[in-house]
């Protein structure tokens, strides 16, 4: 979507993976202060998205949308100046229809769905500060036909508010009611992919809940090429930091995403990550490979079933090269220079995890543990320094 914003893929934290419905607005500004003070602000978690569960059951008189005057007693618009005075950036969530997920699955009280209120919840959130909007279909009904209209409808609502708000819309819940996997660049920012995603490596679905990390990358890897600047494939909030998988996978996971142009959203409790979350969320060198400026996914180059190599070409001609072993033993992955386009001559490798550097002229592979990913930074001699995140952020505090 040509709206301005998202031209790299959004960067933050959202409430639902650890928290779900249980939400207020201390947790929330507390969550925002462990992101300023551990760093991940300033390489490029900006988005701090309040997901579904934070809204009062019932309209004003008016049918304006409120927040819950019990759990977030100050108000949306102070919650939002909250996160602005920090550098951050305001997220919230609802849904097109009639009931959020929470409300028709979770018991959580209403009926407070966009659909019938859109221009009116659009204006709402714009005068809040609002910088994001996730937008999240889970209405049992439908049917992909409705869902482009009524997603373009937020779209349009979201436009005339004249407020830059990144669209990231989830067509893909209930996901036996929707239709097959559409291009939703024209609509959105960002669009999920799959079904939920869980901390598990592997569920063993297709496209079913709950949706594993291998399973995910098997549904989104082959979507490519509907991903650039303004429109990305959203493969899920992550779960690294919160158990279930090994350092491996961990790891496996943040650089896939960051190879498949994916939104980094962070999904665990920041207040409390460990060091291995840390090093994983912090790592600069994928930080700028996912954020690189051309905002390209990385495409496939082979896939045996076992071990899986994608590239991905970066604006300063450099390629990045991730060496995925699918299988439960460590083996040795390979590809070329050629196969990933950067034939003819002698390139450095730069490992994104360990900055080691070695060359070759032909043959790049890595040894690579059950589950694990090798990523490489490929480049020819000369070629301009691999530069920090095209997208870093300023901090300066900005109000709304
Ligand atoms: C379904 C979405 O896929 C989740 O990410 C989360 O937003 C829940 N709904 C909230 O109910």
């Amino acid at each position: 979507l040509e709206n301005g914003v998202a031209r790299t893929p959004p960067m933050g934290w959202n409430s639902w993976n650890t928290f779900g419905c249980n939400i207020n607005e201390s947790l929330i500004r507390q969550m925002a202060d462990a992101i300023v003070n551990s760093g991940l602000r300033d390489l490029g978690y900006q988005y701090v998205v309040v997901d579904d569960c934070w809204f009062n059951p019932n309209r004003d008189s008016s049918g304006n949308i409120q927040g819950d005057p019990s759990r977030f007693p100050s108000g949306m618009k102070a919650l939002g100046d909250y996160l602005h005075n920090k550098g951050l950036k305001f997220g919230i969530y609802q849904v097109p229809v009639d009931k959020t997920c929470a409300q028709y699955f979770n018991s959580y009280p209403g009926a407070t769905g966009s659909q019938g209120h859109e221009a009116q919840d659009a204006r709402q959130f714009a005068a809040w500060g609002v910088d994001y909007l996730k937008y999240d279909w889970c209405s049992p009904n439908g049917t992909i036909n409705d869902q482009v209209a009524t997603f373009a409808k937020m779209r349009d609502a979201l436009k005339a508010t004249g407020r830059p708000i990144v669209y990231s819309i989830n067509p893909n819940s209930i996901h036996s009611k929707t239709g097959p996997q559409r291009n939703w660049g024209d609509v959105a920012n960002m669009w999920r992919t799959t079904e939920d995603i869980t901390n598990k490596w592997d569920t063993g679905q297709t496209n079913g809940y709950p949706m594993g990390i291998q399973n995910i990358v098997n549904v989104t890897v082959p979507l490519a090429s509907y991903a650039g600047p303004g429109h990305f494939n959203d493969p899920d909030m992550m779960e690294i930091g919160r158990g279930g998988m090994n350092d491996t996978e961990m790891r496996s996971h943040f650089a896939l995403w960051a190879m498949m142009a994916s939104p980094l959203i962070a999904g665990n409790d920041i207040r409390s990550m460990d060091s291995a979350t840390q090093t994983i969320l912090k790592n600069k060198n994928l930080i700028a490979i996912n954020q690189d400026s051309l905002g390209l996914q990385a495409t496939q180059v082979s896939n045996d079933g076992t071990r899986r190599v994608l590239a991905k070409k970066l604006a300063n001609g450099d390629v990045a090269v991730a060496l995925f072993n699918q299988g439960g033993s460590t083996t040795t992955v390979s590809t070329t220079t050629s196969a990933i386009g950067k034939s003819g001559g002698t390139v450095t490798l730069t490992d994104a995890w360990t900055n080691a550097t070695s060359t070759t002229s032909g043959t790049i592979s890595a040894s690579v543990p059950a589950h694990g990913t090798v990523v490489y930074r490929v480049s020819s001699p000369g070629s301009s320094p691999s530069a920090s995140p095209s997208a870093s952020p300023s901090v300066s505090p900005s109000v709304s």
